[in-house]
């Protein structure tokens, strides 16, 4: 029986599930299944988009019959050739035998080799950008070779503004029912099955995934449909910003991967304590015994972390046997641009150590430290110095942030109101509407909550205007201020009350969003229209939790910081004239005269409390 999927109103995944495949590309597990993906496009010609490996060939061809509801097949585009995405080529063509082959000249020499049939007859070659119209829709072919083999296409959809995008990506894992990455937890469930397809399948090609990376940068890209996986059609940025990481060979996170082969322990033994001796730097870790986890998750993890170590022991006078055919997977992947440390064991002859430099060495931008751990047969008291400055070495490179509390010191028992300061903001004008009336004000708390649907909370102080306005209309605008505002926009929009003034009287920006609501165009880089979903009571203050209806970008100028406003920003306060003595606002610089300042004082112009002056 037919399983298909609807993907647009006239597009229809027509593909199929494996779980029965034991590993992919004969090298690869995937205990959680494959998803060959092919796409049926229902124009006023019918379009397939490549199509699915033998073992789901039954299922394909009837999801096609069905999708087609009786129609004939017009062209078959052919992005990739490798035989998890043709094999059934042969096939289609004997039942749709009129069916016209988009492909490109590289795409047509590899169809030669693999299969036995007549393609020149059908054939239709395309070239670089060169575009099909099938009635509603135009198709434009992207050349994207080694992404994964030489004769790569892909094929943007200029209508519906859908990438096809052939392996790039991609992930493991069957679709279980679902066909969009939003539909699952995707950086909870498969972010590391698309980290482990990425760096297995397409790692060794990071140059040229750069390059398909920037033709696809400019188009205009809604929905990216690849070969295997799941279709992204919300937050494609999640994937595309991995692929600009991964491509790059830059890491994701910063930490330690240690993996170790160990025959009777004593390796594994050294492995241990140095991630230990790591974990109390506060440094992440993750640790892999290379004869047990499956090579294709360990060079995954290597594209992940930023520091990579190698414990081994020698055998038969080299590397231990799985340890080589790691470290040779990694040197094939063309890993990069990593720090790696390496310990060895031998109980005669310590040798894996070398011989891991020297494969190693060969990588580009891999900067092996000088700190040697070599052990014979089991580690000793005193080899426990070796790990700690191994330890040392490694951590030199993660300095230690105020957060972090060292495992010989004890955290203060205190609220030390001072180290809020420590919390990084931004600075905002909040606008609303009510009625006729517009209003802003300036706030520092907004942050993102969520990515689907994508939501903001604001925290604004109740005794402002626009939090009433808010309450009331359920709608506001952020302006993002970038470092080019000047003060006067602070003192516009921060240090009075809109009850008593027009706070955007004789401005001539008259800019506003869909929801009518005023924003600010200049000195601003990006502008977040909300509409409020809950509104919480946190005393002074209310927080909004908000979905986005409208963001957009104005400058590529940085966002201004709190820290930058005072240092940049905000003029320094003058010494008084004479001896006069007082108090000065450190949010707007308002001085308050005499010898003390009431703990409930509120800066008139700000309205901040006594704890933001500081004795002049
Ligand atoms: Fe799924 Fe490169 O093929």
């Amino acid at each position: 029986m037919h399983c298909i999927k609807k993907v647009t109103d006239d597009l229809i995944w027509v593909g199929a599930n494996d779980r029965r495949l034991a590993l992919f590309e004969g090298v690869y597990s995937v205990p959680a299944g494959v998803s060959y993906n092919s796409y049926l496009l229902l124009d006023e010609k019918t379009v397939l988009f490549d199509t699915v490996d033998k073992a789901v060939r039954q299922r394909f061809l009837e999801n096609i019959e069905t999708a087609l509801k009786g129609r004939k097949l017009d062209y078959l585009v052919v992005q990739h050739v490798e035989p998890d995405h043709s094999a059934v080529i042969p096939e289609l063509i004997r039942q749709h035998p009129d069916i016209k082959i988009v492909c490109s000249e590289k795409v047509l020499t590899f169809i030669k080799q693999f299969y036995e049939f007549d393609i020149d007859s059908r054939v239709r070659l395309v070239k670089e950008n060169e575009t099909l119209n099938t009635g509603k829709h135009t198709l434009q072919f992207i050349m994207a070779p080694m992404v994964h083999w030489p004769e790569v296409m892909m094929t943007y959809d200029s209508t519906a503004k859908i990438l096809f995008s052939a392996d790039a990506f991609g992930c493991f894992g069957a679709l279980n029912g679902a066909l969009f990455a939003d539909e699952v937890d995707f950086a909870r469930d498969y972010m590391d099955e698309a980290r482990r397809y990425y760096s297995n399948i397409v790692g060794k090609y990071g140059t040229q995934v750069e390059s398909a990376l920037g033709k696809a940068a400019a188009l205009n890209i809604e929905m990216i449909c690849p070969l295997h996986g799941f279709v992204w059609r919300t937050n494609l940025s999640e994937i595309i910003s991995k692929y600009m990481l991964w491509s790059k060979y830059e890491p994701e996170q910063r930490g330690v991967m240690i993996a170790y082969a160990s025959v009777y322990g004593n390796t594994e033994n050294a492995a241990e304590i140095l991630a230990c001796r790591l974990r109390d730097k506060g440094i992440k870790t993750a640790v892999f015994d290379v004869s047990v986890t499956p090579a294709s998750e360990i060079v995954s993890a290597a594209f992940k972390w930023s520091h990579l170590v190698f414990a081994s022991t020698t055998y038969n006078a080299g590397i231990f046997v799985t340890m080589e055919a790691l470290i040779n997977d990694l040197a094939a992947h063309n890993i990069q641009n990593r720090r790696v440390a390496i310990i060895e064991n031998g109980s005669w002859a310590p040798a894996s150590g070398g011989l891991i430099r020297e494969i190693l060495g060969k990588c580009e931008k891999i900067d092996i430290l000088e700190n040697k751990v070599s052990i014979k047969s089991g580690l000793k008291k005193a080899q426990l110095s070796d790990i700690e400055a191994m330890a040392e070495a490694i951590g030199a490179d993660f300095p230690v942030s105020a957060g972090v509390v060292q495992s010989n010191q004890t955290a203060p028992n205190t609220v030390d109101p001072n180290t809020m300061f420590k919390l990084s903001y931004g600075l905002f004008v909040l606008t609303a509407r009510d009625g006729n009336k517009d209003n802003g004000c300036i706030i520092n708390t907004v942050m993102q909550i969520t990515v689907t649907p994508i939501t903001v909370a604001i925290g604004v102080n109740k005794a402002n205007y626009t939090h009433d306005m808010i309450l009331k209309t359920g709608k506001f605008n952020v302006s993002v201020l970038s470092e080019k505002a000047p003060f006067r926009v602070f003192q516009q929009f921060g240090f009075h009350s809109g009850k008593d003034t027009d706070k955007f009287a004789g401005s001539a920006d008259v800019s506003r969003t869909e929801n009518g609501v005023r924003y600010v165009s200049e000195w601003t880089n990006g502008v977040i229209s909300g509409e409020v979903k809950q509104a919480i009571d946190c005393g002074t203050h209310t927080l909004f939790i908000a979905e986005v209806r409208q963001a957009f970008s104005l400058s590529g100028d940085p966002s201004v910081t709190y820290q930058y406003y005072f240092d940049n920003i905000k003029p320094k306060p003058q010494p008084p004239k004479g001896n006069k003595k007082g108090f000065v606002c450190k949010i707007c610089g308002y001085v308050h005269e005499g010898d003390t300042l009431p703990d409930d004082f509120v800066c008139p112009l700000c309205k901040h409390g006594a704890a933001d002056f500081e004795r002049m």
